[in-house]
Order: C-alpha cells, then sequence, then structure tokens
C-alpha cells in the first residue's frame, strides 16, 4: 500500500486550509485530510488531496484516517477538552505507526499557562513527547484573523474594542501560520523544536485600528476595554463560558506583555517574511468589509 505523506486535521479551519493549500501545491505529495463535511471540503479534493469523512472524537474514523500515514499535522478547535480529545488521537497515531506529527500548538505553550487553552496546549505537547514520535510544535501568537469578529463595530461605528490595554502583541497571519505548518511538515530540520511564530511586528491595538483605518480610507479609532467586558462581548455571540474566561484570561495577559516579542521562526520555515497588519487589512479586511452587506456598512 502506497504511503500517505501528510493527514491533515482541522483542515476547513483557518490554519489548516493554508497548509493544505501550501502541500497540496507539491506534485507528488500524498495529502489526506480528515473532515466533518466533505461538502464543504470539496476544494480539497479539486486540488489532488484525499478526504476522509469523521469526526476527531470518532475512534473508529480517526483509525480509518490514520493508515498508511507518516505525518499527521495535528490542528484541533480550542475548547475545554481540546487535550483530552488530541490525547485519544496522539494515542490512535503512535498505534497506527505515524513517525512525526506537527501540532498547531500555542503562544507560549505550557501546563502553567495563564489561560486554559495555553495549558491543554502544554499538557498535549507533554503527551506528544512522550510518545516518542518525532514532532514539531508551532506556538502562534495572536491571529490576525481574531480581528474579523470586530468587523461590526470597525464598520458600524469606526471603533475596534479589546481588552488587552496597551499590550502589544506581534499578531500573525494565519496564512503564514498555514504555510509554516506544511513547511515543517515537508522538512525534518526542526524536528525535536518548540517555534514560537510571530508577525513581523509587536504593535498594540491602536496602531492596528490605524492601520485598518487607513486601508478603508477612514477614522477606525481603538477604544480599551476592561477584560471582563471583551469576554462578555464574545458571550453576546453565543459563546460558552469556557470562551469567555479563555478571552479575559488572553486579554489580562496580553495587556501585561505576554504577545510582545518577534521571532524569526516563520522566515526560518517558509523562507518569506511573515505579512503585516497593513498586508492583513488590504487583502483581508477590505475584501470583507466590500462582501458585508451595504445595511451593516453605514457609519
Ligand atoms: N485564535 C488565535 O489567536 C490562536 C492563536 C494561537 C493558536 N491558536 C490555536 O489554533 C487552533 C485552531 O486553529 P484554527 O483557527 O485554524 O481553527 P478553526 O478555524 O477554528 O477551525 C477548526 C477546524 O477544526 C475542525 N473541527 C472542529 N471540531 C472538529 C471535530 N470534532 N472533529 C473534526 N474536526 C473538527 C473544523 O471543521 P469544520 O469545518 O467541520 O467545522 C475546522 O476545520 C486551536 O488549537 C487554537 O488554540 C489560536
Amino acid at each position: 500500500m502506497s504511503k500517505i505523506d501528510v493527514l491533515v486535521t482541522g483542515g476547513t479551519g483557518n490554519v489548516g486550509s493554508q497548509a493544505l493549500k501550501s502541500l497540496l501545491s507539491n506534485k507528488g505529495l500524498k495529502v489526506r485530510a480528515l473532515v466533518r463535511n466533505p461538502a464543504k471540503a470539496q476544494w480539497i479534493a479539486d486540488l489532488g488531496g484525499e478526504l476522509v469523512e469523521g469526526d476527531l472524537d470518532d475512534a473508529a474514523a480517526v483509525s480509518r484516517a490514520m493508515v498508511g500515514v507518516k505525518t499527521l499535522a495535528l490542528i484541533t478547535p480550542s475548547s475545554a477538552h481540546a487535550a483530552a480529545l488530541a490525547g485519544k488521537v496522539i494515542v490512535i497515531a503512535k498505534q497506527a505507526g505515524v513517525e512525526k506529527i506537527v501540532r498547531l500548538s500555542a503562544i507560549k505553550a505550557a501546563e502553567d499557562g495563564p489561560t486554559d487553552n495555553t495549558r491543554q496546549h502544554g499538557i498535549t505537547e507533554r503527551a506528544i513527547r512522550e510518545s516518542g514520535m518525532r514532532y514539531v510544535f508551532l506556538r502562534p501568537s495572536y491571529f490576525m484573523q481574531n480581528l474579523l469578529g470586530s468587523m461590526g463595530s470597525i464598520v458600524g461605528e469606526g471603533k475596534l474594542y479589546a481588552g488587552m490595554g496597551d499590550g502589544a502583541v506581534a499578531l500573525i497571519d494565519t496564512r503564514d501560520v498555514g504555510d509554516a505548518l506544511a513547511a515543517a511538515v515537508l522538512t525534518d530540520k526542526f524536528d525535536g523544536s518548540a517555534l514560537e511564530l510571530s508577525g513581523p511586528r509587536s504593535i498594540g491595538h491602536s496602531e492596528i485600528a490605524t492601520a485598518i483605518g487607513k486601508t478603508l480610507g477612514r477614522n477606525v479609532t481603538y477604544v480599551a476595554v476592561p477584560p471582563e467586558a471583551a469576554g462578555e462581548a464574545v458571550r453576546a455571540f453565543g459563546l460558552d463560558d469556557w470562551t469567555v474566561q479563555i478571552i479575559i484570561d488572553y486579554s489580562r495577559a496580553y495587556a501585561k506583555g505576554f504577545g510582545d516579542f518577534v521571532t524569526d521562526a516563520v522566515a526560518s520555515l517558509t523562507g518569506q517574511t511573515p505579512r503585516d497588519i497593513e498586508t492583513f487589512a488590504r487583502e483581508v479586511i477590505s475584501p470583507a468589509v466590500k462582501s458585508m452587506a451595504p445595511a451593516q456598512q453605514v457609519a
């Protein structure tokens, strides 16, 4: 049976979709994706990837997806159960003979970190280390794509609300994270490393708001709110208690400089300078605004 070079989980998400596009641009590479909804993932098959339908929580489906796989690119959604879910997948990968795991982790993952997401990623990293499989841990900073959740206030009021005070963060475009993940699959050079992935500059939310405003040709100002208010704002969008607490805890940490550092890890992996906030505003925010219904665009 021919080997599958890489199995990607979470391939329809922010990072996974870019990682798959990058991997599938390599002619001859055998790429498989475990997806919950094949209709949503048809583009992966169109690019030459193989789809296996199933949920990460379904051991039989995960076992099916793991057959013949050399490298697992393991992306799991953020949740209160992420470490438990990832732990089961790691056991199945080991049993199936997977040789290497490239794990999408999170900034400063550690079992004693300041947020439960940080801690859960720390637990998962330990499980991978203890499995004996080769590994690369990619620990990205705050995603620029998180800003898409603020489109309503940016467009409707010219305001960017956040709970991080004046804390600077080297936020990163998920397209760079996806490219870095693909690169870590394709080379052995970084095996055994935990790499903190940052964007090119560490900046505060005032500068982020200014960059977005310049691109949109209007004034956008940053409004600092207490971390608790930032958490409650996402509750209004229907997110659960765990996520609300994560937003509060990350906001507090970032306000104190948790993300205020720049690394050259993306360039080392991909050979490309990571995208800056101006590029993100031009290539992602601006088209998103144009696709909004006119009624949402009145200032
Ligand atoms: N947001 C940040 O600032 C940040 C920063 C650093 C690290 N991270 C980490 O990044 C990871 C999330 O990456 P992302 O933003 O690319 O993900 P995402 O856009 O939220 O997408 C989640 C992916 O996981 C899939 N998925 C969800 N539940 C599943 C299940 N039960 N079985 C199978 N597939 C499932 C989704 O599939 P469907 O399409 O079927 O829903 C989707 O492909 C998390 O581990 C998070 O901690 C986030």
